[in-house]
């Protein structure tokens, strides 16, 4: 408990953090020692509605009878109309509740009420919702919004969230989702920031703060909940909850990075992880629990488990039962168990027989309750009526107008031959891709909350911007071609847009792919558009890299625009018409081919790098190099990279260069600088992000871009978890991606 409140009171100076005032913790020591053993494993246990009534069998039953046909899916939709939820209004009256999940103000409401005055103890629940990115107000998904590089954005849209959250009764975000990603197979690397862990600490920092600091009113922050730790995203294969093996090092130096990032800002919860590490699951491993987040990197408030993750540690053959994997979770250090009901059940007699100290329980309970005050949910557990209508009307003007601006700056274009774009106004278009008609599917993977009223698909964006269009929608991600369709598109318009991509349901959990190709008929679609010889321009809407190398030779125009949020329409017409200029970059490298995943550009040296000569590390039926590699984006001017300089001062390196806007358009360009330890006591990748600005460019304007780089972030984590900083001679890059860039190198010594 010292070391806990250790914890909290040394940030307590910090302006902006999660951090409880004396009397706070006083209330929580007293209602700690008034609390029942149930009532304290009661605060431990999170559950979410389940659906009950409508029908007397179970659900997977249902499912086969559709199958049989022994009944029709109208029937089912009748029943589940008649179905009722259960929201465990009677545990939540005997204190056997601590969280529950939903986005249902007034149902928040009532449920606060029965905890608040119907509980012996009055305890708040601390609802918890994925709000992922957006709520009601949906912004582009993390793997597109990541790559606008801007940190102040990344604060912003999760402040939106923060609110929105909070007025729909949600008090704790499970996000940011920040586990890095580098296989493309993996439908999750939709919901997160890429394949490089600086982006990904800068991007935790950016949604922590935005999602927590703003404590001025209860109602404008939540409790962030980081998550999945740990190295979620490297299952392998790219296969959704699968195994995890990795050294120490890969650990420190790529997968912790963003969570040791979230904990220096203060974040107050962490999800765990589904996949075991190295033998252990996530959710009893106790080293990277107990040890590493809590102890080292000082987690403030506390860990949940994923959904039935701790049941699941059965199946995992890890426990023998029930009782056995709640005991293990709960030692680990794992405070909340999402769904399972096994804290609930099992705890209170493993406590009985002395299996579990108490003294355990208290460290859960105080963790929980610390955030429960931190939130101010005592005070402020309800609603309030105004806030509730305010936002069942409508959505604020300034959370759309800053949806459009993060859709704007997401946008990635990935090729413009002929300076197809931007299309002029005076230009017919013909719009074809059943996606592009769409309205609910812009919001992405991990979306609840929005209405599609709200939603702008590509065809009404370009409406709204006056374009003279007409739309085929001809063929989608699945699906076969409509001919009549595909004939008339080609006999019509100027210019063609062909919307092309993933559903949002073919990316986010559990939508690993083998093939990550445009999926369906799209392809043939394409070659048909483009047989007519009028000019195309692909808009790409998918939730992952795409494995795009024929459409890269033919198509002349590719502009990646991903799944971009409620004003995705809009946003996508802006950068159509040239009234924006794209600024995105990618944060996942993109592969030639589905077999060459993962790809990441901060990969190992290997002591035979990819070349001509036959025996070097390359796969020989594929190009080398990534299609597009990390960081890459271009737009609608030319921006020229000139006179690098590295120079050493002290602590820091000095690092600056030229930029020159050479073309017509003011721009706006992500200057990246890279980093390469040439020789040290471990393999180090062959470069490594380091800095970013994002510099805005006047046509001709030049530009001295500087960047000081901490020489103490120069090092690295070899295998038992120590921070290295070795003397040596080191490269540095600057470029507009990770591959072109300009180079010195430097001796450095620390
Ligand atoms: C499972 C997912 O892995 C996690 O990201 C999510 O937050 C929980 N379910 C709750 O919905």
């Amino acid at each position: 408990m010292q070391k806990l409140y250790a914890v909290l009171n040394n940030y307590a100076k910090e302006e902006n953090s999660m951090r409880l005032t004396k009397k706070q913790m006083e209330r929580l020591e007293s209602l700690l020692s008034q609390m029942t053993t149930e009532e304290k494993i009661g605060q431990m246990n999170q559950v979410s509605s389940s659906i009950v009534g409508g029908f007397d069998i179970p659900m997977s039953e249902l499912q086969e009878m559709i199958k049989d046909g022994r009944i029709s899916r109208e029937e089912l939709e009748e029943m589940m109309d008649k179905a009722e939820r259960d929201y465990h209004e009677e545990d939540i009256r005997a204190g056997l509740v601590g969280s529950i999940m939903g986005n249902d103000p007034k149902k928040a409401n009532e449920l606060q009420r029965i905890a608040m005055e119907e509980s012996r103890l009055g305890i708040p629940l601390i609802i918890g919702f994925d709000v992922i990115h957006g709520l009601r107000s949906v912004y582009p998904i993390s793997i597109a919004e990541a790559g606008s590089f801007d940190d102040a954005l990344f604060e912003e849209t999760a402040k939106m969230a923060a609110k929105e959250s909070r007025a729909y009764g949600i008090g704790w975000n499970f996000a940011p989702m920040i586990d890095v990603a580098r296989d493309a197979r993996w439908g999750r690397v939709s919901e997160g920031p890429g394949e490089d862990p600086y982006l990904a600490s800068r991007f935790a920092r950016g949604k922590v703060r935005g999602l927590q600091n703003d404590q001025s009113e209860v109602g404008n922050y939540v409790a962030a909940c980081v998550k999945h730790y740990i190295a979620y995203g490297a299952c392998e294969g790219g296969k959704d909850y699968n195994t995890v093996a990795m050294s120490s090092s890969q650990l420190h130096n790529v997968y912790l990075p963003p969570f040791r990032a979230a904990m220096e800002e203060g974040a107050a919860t962490v999800m765990a992880a589904f996949n075991d590490l190295n033998g252990i699951p996530c959710t009893v491993n106790q080293d990277m629990l107990r040890d590493t987040l809590k102890d080292k990197l000082g987690l403030r408030g506390f860990v949940v488990s994923d959904a039935n993750a701790i049941r699941e540690c059965i199946t995992h053959g890890i426990a023998s039962d029930n009782t056995d994997a709640g005991i293990k979770a709960v030692m680990a250090g794992m405070d909340m168990d999402m769904g399972s009901r096994i804290y609930l059940n099992e705890l209170k007699g493993a406590v009985e027989k002395g299996l579990v100290p108490m003294s355990v329980i208290d460290e859960a309970v105080r963790r929980i309750l610390a955030v429960k005050l931190w939130l101010g949910l005592f005070e402020n557990p309800y609603v309030p009526e105004s806030v509730i209508s305010l936002y069942e009307k409508e959505i604020p003007a300034e959370h759309i107008a800053l949806a459009r601006k993060a859709a704007e700056e997401s946008i990635v274009l990935l090729k413009n031959e002929n300076n197809i774009l931007p299309i002029k106004k005076t230009q017919k278009i013909c719009l074809v891709g059943a996606l592009a008609g769409k309205a609910e599917e812009v919001v992405g993977a991990w979306a609840m909350g929005w209405k599609v009223r709200d939603c702008v698909s590509i065809l009404d964006g370009l409406k709204n911007a006056g374009a003279d269009v007409v739309y085929y929608p001809c063929c989608g991600p699945e699906g076969e071609i409509n001919d009549a369709q595909l004939s008339a598109a080609c006999n019509e318009g100027d210019v063609i847009v062909a919307v092309v991509g993933e559903t949002r349901a073919m990316s986010g959990e559990a939508t690993s792919r083998t093939d990550i190709s445009l999926p369906g008929k799209q392809r043939e679609m394409l070659e048909k558009l483009l047989e007519t010889g009028k000019p195309v321009v692909a808009v790409l809407m998918n939730g992952r890299p795409m494995a795009i190398k024929w459409e890269s030779e033919n198509v002349p125009a590719i502009l990646e625009a991903w799944h971009l949020g409620i004003q995705m329409g809009n946003a996508v017409a802006d950068v159509l018409f040239g009234s924006v200029n794209p600024s995105g970059k990618l944060v996942s490298s993109f592969p030639a081919h589905s077999g060459q995943c993962p790809m990441y550009y901060n990969h190992p040296n290997t002591g035979r790098p990819a070349g001509e000569s036959k025996f070097t590390s390359k796969y020989v039926d594929a190009p080398i190099e990534a299609l597009y590699p990390f960081g890459y984006g271009i737009s609608y001017t030319k921006i020229k990279y000139d006179d690098i300089s590295v120079t050493e001062q002290n602590d820091w390196l000095n690092v600056s260069v030229m930029l020159k806007n050479v073309g017509d358009t003011e721009g706006v360009e992500v200057v990246q600088l890279y980093m390469q330890d040439v020789t040290a006591s471990l393999v180090r990748p062959v470069r490594e992000l380091k800095g970013y600005q994002r510099i805005k460019l006047k046509p001709k304007e030049e530009k001295k871009v500087c960047f000081s780089l901490n020489k103490q972030e120069m090092g690295f984590y070899d295998n038992s978890g120590k921070y290295l900083l070795e003397d040596g001679l080191f490269r540095i890059f600057v470029g507009g991606n990770s591959k072109d860039t300009l180079m010195q190198e430097i001796m450095v010594s620390f």
